[in-house]
């Protein structure tokens, strides 16, 4: 049991690093950008990945776990396709990892949590996906 934790929470920490790097880049990247209704829709976002982030932390501690970032190519983007781009890769991380803990999770509330957590990823990757297409076929 102590192993399963120690897994669990590694991995929790990867998710935690990942909603603190995705929050670190929203506000530099939201200044960047001109379109308004991407604006809001990235600042709600925000919103949702620090919400994550609060409750990965919960969850880490419920573990006996210590809540710890490791922040890394925290670079900011210039333009709106690689801004894009570069969240579409979190939406993705962020699904993988959460994946990843459901895979060893077996805490029936803990695993509920998880889902939403994944399942607001899998929004977040449709709306980047159509916006970043948006952009693409716009230049195109
Ligand atoms: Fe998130
Ligand atoms: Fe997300």
């Amino acid at each position: 049991m102590a192993n399963d934790n120690a897994e669990l929470i590694r991995i929790l920490n990867q998710a935690l690093s990942a909603e603190y790097g995705t929050l670190y880049l929203l506000p530099r990247h939201i200044a960047e950008i001109q379109d308004e209704e991407l604006k809001r829709q990235l600042h709600l976002i925000g919103e949702v990945e620090l919400e994550h982030a609060e409750k990965t932390a919960q969850m880490i501690i419920s573990l006996g776990g210590e809540p710890t970032g490791d922040l890394l190519n925290l670079r900011p983007r210039r333009n709106l396709k690689e801004i894009l781009e570069t969240h579409l890769q979190g939406e993705r991380e962020a699904i993988d990892i959460y994946g990843r803990a459901l895979a060893v999770c077996g805490d029936p509330a803990m695993r509920k949590q998880l889902e939403a957590i994944k399942m607001d990823e899998e929004g977040h990757q449709r709306l980047i996906q159509r916006t970043l297409d948006r952009v693409i076929s716009a230049k195109a």
